[in-house]
């Protein structure tokens, strides 16, 4: 009896055990199933944010190949439905265009004059401003510069990036005033910052980078597209609604796109690039796209020990060298976006020691200088197959403007002859596949540049020549039509 009992007593106990795990199994399966009916695999595309159930090898919206990935997302996570609340809270009685007041935007002052004009004349209140680059360039230095100098604004500066102790041993390196009013949070959850914005109320909030911050309502990991996109959207609701300029750092990847999300160059007002060499001290900030003013702005500066210096006459830091008695060597008068300044284009052509040929290229786009080459062989008939030529823009600038070609072609030939172009020469043109010397775009302005550095004479498109005012030009103009042309002016 008494063992039965025992017995009894186990299977009993035994069971209760089973049921409960049945019970525990049951609750299990039902918590991933919620679990799996709230999450959702979606594939988008990199290059232009294109979402797609399924995946696919060529884009069908902007037609690149091999640019989905796979991200998971919540369905309907509280984000998405926040966001699209604020687009709907938009939605109002239309107007007559002609009865909206205009007044002009309130601009922030950013104390740096090639900052504030490539913004269009400072940072404008409520703004998103997007400064892209690649990692090392300086973004960091750039922003952490101008918000020491802005001593009446109350800055809130969030690094996802660095600690406190970086940021404030890269503050010492810099010169700035004693009184500056910078806040250092070293966040990144996109919740957090808000909570942190909530409690400072800043006048500019910093994000260093958008690629490091994340939002709770995501599941997938910060720097995807989905992070960035939903943090960017809620950043730009905030601005918006607020008036509170912010200006989000992020890296570019390889390829050149602002990494991930082209999707991020739609979502802000301003998108600005920072580029150049590292291994050069020049550094260019462009504007590529600006709600507020123009695209064609450009800023310079000069990367120091102490920070990032304003470069406000390029042309004369880029001319210091004296290059008297050297071949190889033609000065340009390039613009790039709406500013002129004159650069000094560098050419060796040395006999190829073996079978093929080295072509190289630094800052020129090096199937310009072959399809040159390609030109100076065939209009001029100079035999450059068995030579090496070398190119470089010095400076480590990179140059698009395709008015430098005749420069490009001149100290190819210069070197090639070794023959000096004579200093106190400088020239423009884009040079055409039959050898036509084409005419340049905003052809004053490379000439008063090119007085303004005490330049003698200056080689132009001959069609440039039309419209022209000559008696206000000091400098004597050569206006020539074809390669050979130019190349009797140069080298007689
Ligand atoms: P950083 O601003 O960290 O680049 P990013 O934020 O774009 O990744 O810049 C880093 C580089 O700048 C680093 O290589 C050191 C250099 N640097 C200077 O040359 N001088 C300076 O005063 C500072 C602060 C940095
Ligand atoms: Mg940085």
């Amino acid at each position: 009896m008494k063992v039965g009992m025992h017995f009894g007593c186990r299977e009993t106990k035994f069971g209760w055990f089973l049921h409960f795990k049945n019970f525990f199994f049951i609750f299990v399966v039902i918590k991933n199933s919620i679990n799996m009916a709230k999450e959702k695999t979606i594939y988008i595309c990199t290059n232009c944010g294109q979402e797609s159930p399924k995946w696919s090898g060529k884009c069908p919206s902007c037609g690149q190949w091999n640019t989905f990935v796979e991200e998971v997302v919540r369905k309907e996570a509280p984000m998405a439905k926040h966001v699209a609340h604020g687009i709907e809270s938009v939605r109002s009685k239309p107007q007559y265009l002609k009865e909206i007041v205009s007044s002009d935007e309130q601009r922030m002052n950013m104390q740096d004059d090639e900052l504030n004009r490539v913004l269009g004349g400072g940072l404008v209140q409520g703004s998103l401003t997007l400064i892209g680059g690649e990692p090392g360039i300086g973004k960091s230095t750039l922003i952490l510069q101008t918000v020491l100098r802005l001593t009446d604004k109350k800055v809130l500066y969030i690094s996802g990036e660095e600690s406190a102790r970086q940021l404030k041993l890269r503050a010492d390196r810099i010169p700035h005033p004693e009184e500056s009013n910078v806040l250092i949070a070293c966040e990144t959850s996109l919740e957090q910052i808000f909570t942190n914005i909530k409690n400072t109320v800043p006048d500019l909030v910093i994000i260093d980078s958008i690629q490091t911050i994340s939002t709770e309502n995501i599941d997938s990991s910060p720097g995807s597209i989905v992070q960035v996109r939903e943090c960017s959207a809620a950043i730009l609701k905030f601005a918006k609604e607020t008036g509170t300029p912010v200006i989000l750092i992020g890296h570019i990847n390889k390829e050149g796109s602002i990494a991930g999300p082209k999707v991020l160059e739609h979502i802000v007002d301003t998108v600005l690039q920072f580029e150049g060499d590292q291994h050069y001290m020049y550094r260019i900030l462009r504007s590529i796209k600006n709600r507020f003013g123009s695209t064609a702005e450009l800023g310079i500066y000069e990367m120091r020990q102490d920070g990032l210096r304003q470069v406000s006459n390029p042309s004369e830091l880029l001319l210091t060298q004296d290059h008297e008695g050297m071949s190889g060597i033609a000065i340009a008068g390039a613009v790039e976006g709406i500013r002129p300044f004159l650069i000094e284009v560098q050419a060796l052509v040395s006999t190829a020691a073996y079978g093929m040929p080295q072509r190289s290229a630094t800052g020129f786009d090096l199937r310009r200088m072959n399809m040159l080459l390609a030109v100076l062989e065939k209009r001029v008939g100079f035999k450059l197959a068995q030579k090496d030529v070398f190119l470089n823009i010095a400076g480590g600038l990179k140059v698009n403007d395709p008015a430098i070609d005749l420069s490009v072609i001149s100290a190819i030939l210069s070197s090639n002859m070794d023959t000096e172009i004579e200093t106190g020469v400088c020239m423009a043109g884009e040079v055409g596949l039959s050898g036509e010397i084409r005419p340049v775009n905003r052809i004053e302005q490379r000439i008063s540049e090119a007085e303004k550095l005490g330049f003698t004479r200056m080689l132009i498109p001959k069609h440039n020549l039309q419209g022209l005012d000559r008696k206000k030009i000091r400098i004597e103009l050569v206006p020539v039509r074809k390669v050979e042309e130019a190349f009797r002016q140069l080298f007689g």
